[in-house]
């Protein structure tokens, strides 16, 4: 197909659900992306954090190559090798517990909404630590019907936060809370209550005799690279045990060494309840997990949740090829190093640029605050081979591959500042 009549393809037979760049690429390694026109570009937010280990990472496409040539796809009412060895690496990785996989994030936020309502279905808010105890006996004698029809519809409400962003199917866009996501799809899934972020007065005063969890971004992603302080994660997690609450950390966005460590809890000393991956996991091909407590990995029982397409053959071993080049290769060492000598170098633009307000996140994810909307500057990166992106009307978004060389930042950077220059 010409290019002329690919863009002609889209405008009249695809949904025209995303805002588009008129770029159209064909091949991709590491940092690296060619256009059609064999220009290339230095990728800086690929796939909106899918490509942790850049374009077509050596020990995923082995793993995949290898998996297409033997079996695409076993539904899961049958066993397959790599699904069990990527869901004991998950669990290794992670806390113990067990594993749910789908094909998205929202997907696996939505498994999480509904675990969570199912726990809540059984079990009761507690005033104090003692009840939250014998959680996992209360829910496990609930499994046969028998105790839910005494506590009735239970708890179900669950409190997220201003400015989250948990995905667009329907409950996920609920859990999202913002209104210009869900303006024109009311109704909206009752029982889903924002609160202001960092804010654990606000937490305490949202919650009632129908609450069931908190479902939390360590770093909101499209809400603005906003980071939760620690103090509110240690408070929130206390609460959580003495209410018999559920923490659910999203961690599509975080997850799977963005902030160079495996999952962004473990710079916070916690352990979530519920856990939600997706993006970079799968190197580049679609997945979402949830991971839940070993309390909780017993609740959904057959017939209560399903994915047809959920952990099949090729993607896990995607996934598995991902977790065996971030081993091999020292790709948290990497996030580390790179991210700090890349806060270093953006810091420099802000001394010498007033129009950068204010530069936060962790390891490799980075959000440039600008006094100016972004998107004249996205789009002059774009044009000197510079992807990066714009959230929240005037936060920059860096997030580069986790395996970024020093090279690579300095050559961004180069472009970065050049665009900042000739814009003043
Ligand atoms: C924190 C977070 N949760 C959930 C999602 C939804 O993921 P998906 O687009 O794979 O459904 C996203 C997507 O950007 C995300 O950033």
């Amino acid at each position: 197909m010409k290019v002329e009549e690919i863009f002609q393809v889209y405008k009249e037979n695809i949904m025209p659900t995303y805002n588009k760049v008129p770029l159209i690429f064909v091949k991709g390694k590491g940092s690296r992306l060619w256009d059609i026109h064999g220009k290339l570009y230095l990728d800086f937010f690929p796939g909106w954090g899918v490509g942790s280990l850049g374009h077509c990472h050596p020990k995923v496409m082995q793993g995949v190559r290898d998996q297409i040539s033997k079996l695409i796809f076993v539904p899961n009412n049958y066993y397959h090798p790599f699904q069990a060895k990527l869901a004991k690496e998950l669990i290794y990785l992670s806390f113990p517990g067990k594993v749910f996989f789908a094909n998205s994030g929202a997907e696996a936020n939505e498994a999480a909404i509904k675990l969570a309502r199912k726990f809540g279905a059984s079990t009761k808010l507690s005033a104090n630590g003692e009840q939250s105890r014998t959680i996992g006996v209360s829910t496990k004698l609930s499994a046969n019907g028998e105790q839910s029809r005494t506590i009735g519809k239970g708890r179900y409400e669950i409190i997220t936060f201003q400015n989250a962003f948990h995905g667009r199917t329907l409950a996920a866009l609920a859990a999202t809370g913002q209104e210009k996501y869900q303006s024109g799809f009311e109704p909206m899934p009752e029982g889903f209550i924002q609160v202001k972020f960092n804010d654990l007065a606000a937490v305490k005063q949202a919650v009632t005799d129908k609450t069931v969890a908190v479902m939390l971004e360590l770093i909101q992603g499209e809400g603005g690279v906003n980071v939760a302080d620690k103090d509110f994660v240690l408070a929130l997690r206390k609460l959580c045990d003495e209410k018999n609450l559920l923490l659910i950390i999203d961690e599509v966005q975080t997850g799977i060494g963005r902030t160079a460590k495996m999952f962004g809890y473990q710079h916070y000393g916690i352990t979530p309840d519920i856990m939600t991956l997706a993006k970079a996991l799968g190197g580049g091909l679609p997945i979402g997990v949830m991971i839940a407590k070993k309390e909780l990995g017993d609740i959904l029982t057959p017939g209560m949740h399903a994915s047809t397409f959920g952990g099949g053959p090729v993607i896990c071993r995607a996934a598995l090829g991902v977790f065996k080049a971030m081993q091999q290769e020292k790709i948290l060492k990497n996030c580390k190093n790179m991210g700090e000598y890349l806060l270093e170098k953006l810091n420099l633009l802000k001394n010498a640029y007033p129009l950068i307000q204010e530069i936060r996140g962790m390891g490799l994810m980075l959000g440039v605050e600008l006094s100016i909307a972004g998107k004249q500057i996205v789009q002059k990166c774009i044009q000197q081979g510079l992807l990066i992106n714009c959230t929240h009307d005037k936060v920059l978004r860096l997030m580069p591959a986790l395996n970024v060389t020093k090279k690579e930042i300095d050559q961004a950077i180069g472009i970065f500042r050049s665009v900042l220059a000739n814009r003043q």
